[in-house]
């Protein structure tokens, strides 16, 4: 084979939440029709994609050191196409900072306009630049994704986001809340379904938002009727549900349909009233408890888990035990813990006192240790008990293990072998560590 003949292959750096995880997807279709392979070493890669978060500094300081290192590689392959993609390129100024900071940079598109790609690489082919962060508003159907997560398949219902949480970048880079209509989702997955993938799981920023820009009465808790009376064995999941607005419909959805998992993620950010106000999340502590009981009334065996910051612009001591108070109580199955961190063009941002380093620091370590305290808790009590398990995965880290989750979300490993990848097994929890379940396959339901 001559070096014009070997196949083309591109490399995608993948950061931040499954927004990106599934946009990467459907970048990997888009290359893929144009020809290009897969490949798992970055030093081949003829196209670099890198898709951007910038929801907290130390994630956008690591990308921009991850893109300085593709100077380097372009100086030995010059004809490599570097792509800049994703919420980081949206943000105010960054792109004009990639053309004179990373003048190796081939292209930069923005959050909305992926359906541009194909375009903008025939440009660089022929070493035209491409810096392009327009809104398109392009259409999921017009491209094939490539999917890399089977037996689970992302599926966005919603973009975008209207709330202005005070602290948070992803509406100014992801835009106004755009709902995709009802049959494109539902006909999106009839199809996942019938190419045998075995859990679905919805994308927004906030689902329980999904509908309200459509016409007609569109709402999440319909979606979930409709995609939870589809026939088959198959999970349904999805994320993210902004307390404010999770109904008692969709409660009651959860609970009619078998297939729609007992999982919720519902992110509280904070256990202070105070701060939760200034968060501008328009909901009480009070209010989310007594979210948190009409779940548990109506969903006994839920699993929930959640979002928390801690250092807050003004979070006192008192708040942060709120915090903590709040965490005891509720028994999150697990938390994403984060230290808060200045977006600028937030609200946040210019507000005073914010609070120094050390004290987040101690902040996140005693957050931590006290929700790792409550998910032992509830690991141990999952011990001797059997789970319906859909198996993911293997676990690289032992032999013949794979891994899967019960429907409420926890992650089980057990031992099996790949060609069960996509089954349902019933798994008994044998032992725990905090946040690892360990179990074995039995046939008892
Ligand atoms: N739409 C989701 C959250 C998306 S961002 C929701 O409303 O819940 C994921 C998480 O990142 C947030 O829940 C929040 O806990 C955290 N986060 C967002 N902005 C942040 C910031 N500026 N600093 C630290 N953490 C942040
Ligand atoms: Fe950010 Fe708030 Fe929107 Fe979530 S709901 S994406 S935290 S602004
Ligand atoms: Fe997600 Fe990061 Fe964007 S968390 S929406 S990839 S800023």
């Amino acid at each position: 084979m001559t070096l014009s003949e070997e196949k083309l292959k591109y490399f995608i750096h993948t950061y931040g939440c499954q927004m990106n995880i599934h946009d990467s997807e459907k970048i990997a279709g888009i290359l893929e029709s144009m020809g290009y392979f897969s490949t798992d070493q970055v030093e081949d890669a003829d196209v670099v994609v890198f898709n951007t978060c910038c929801i907290r500094e130390t994630a956008e300081q690591k990308i921009y050191g991850h893109i300085g290192a593709i100077k380097k590689l372009k100086r030995a392959k010059p004809d490599l196409i570097a792509v800049v993609c994703g919420c980081m390129s949206q943000q105010e100024g960054v792109a004009e900072k990639i053309r004179t900071s990373y003048p190796f940079v081939d292209i930069v598109l923005g959050t909305s306009n992926l359906d541009a790609l194909r375009d903008a690489i025939l440009s660089a082919q022929k070493k035209k630049k491409v810096f392009n962060v327009e809104f398109s508003r392009y259409r999921e159907e017009d491209f094939t994704q490539s999917r890399t997560s089977y037996p689970n398949a992302w599926v966005n219902i919603n973009y975008g986001c209207n709330n202005f949480c005070t602290y948070c970048i992803v509406p100014y880079v992801r835009g106004r809340e755009r709902s995709r209509p009802l049959d494109d989702v539902l006909e999106e997955v009839k199809q996942l379904l019938a190419d045998g993938y075995k859990e679905i799981t919805l994308l927004g920023q906030n689902v329980n938002s999904y509908g309200h820009d459509l016409e007609g009465n569109v709402t999440f808790a319909a979606l979930l009727h409709n995609i939870g009376s589809l026939p088959g064995k198959f999970r349904l999941r999805f994320m993210t549900s902004h307390p404010k607005d999770l109904s008692q419909e969709v409660i009651d959805a959860i609970a009619a349909h078998p297939n729609i998992c007992n999982n919720i993620h519902l992110p509280v950010q904070s256990g202070s009233t105070e701060i939760l106000r200034r968060m501008n999340r328009r909901y009480t502590r009070d209010d989310y408890f007594a979210l948190i009981d009409k779940i548990r009334a109506k969903l006994p065996d839920v699993g929930i888990t959640t979002d928390i910051m801690v250092g807050f612009p003004g979070e006192t001591e008192k708040d942060f035990c709120d915090t903590l108070d709040l965490v005891k109580h509720v028994k999150y199955s697990s938390a994403f813990c984060f230290v808060y961190s200045r977006r600028k063009g937030t609200p946040a941002y210019s507000m005073e006192d914010q609070v120094p380093y050390a004290i987040k620091k101690d902040r996140i370590t005693r957050l931590l240790a006290c929700q790792n305290e409550v998910t032992k808790e509830i690991s141990q009590k999952m011990v001797g008990q059997n789970y319906e398990v859909l198996v993911e995965g293997a676990n690289f880290r032992y032999e013949n293990t794979m891994c899967g989750r019960t429907e409420s979300g926890r992650l089980v490993n057990f031992k099996c072998d790949e060609s069960n990848i996509g089954q349902f097994v019933t798994v008994k929890i044998e032992r725990a560590s905090s946040a690892t379940l360990w179990g074995s396959i039995t046939e008892e339901k």
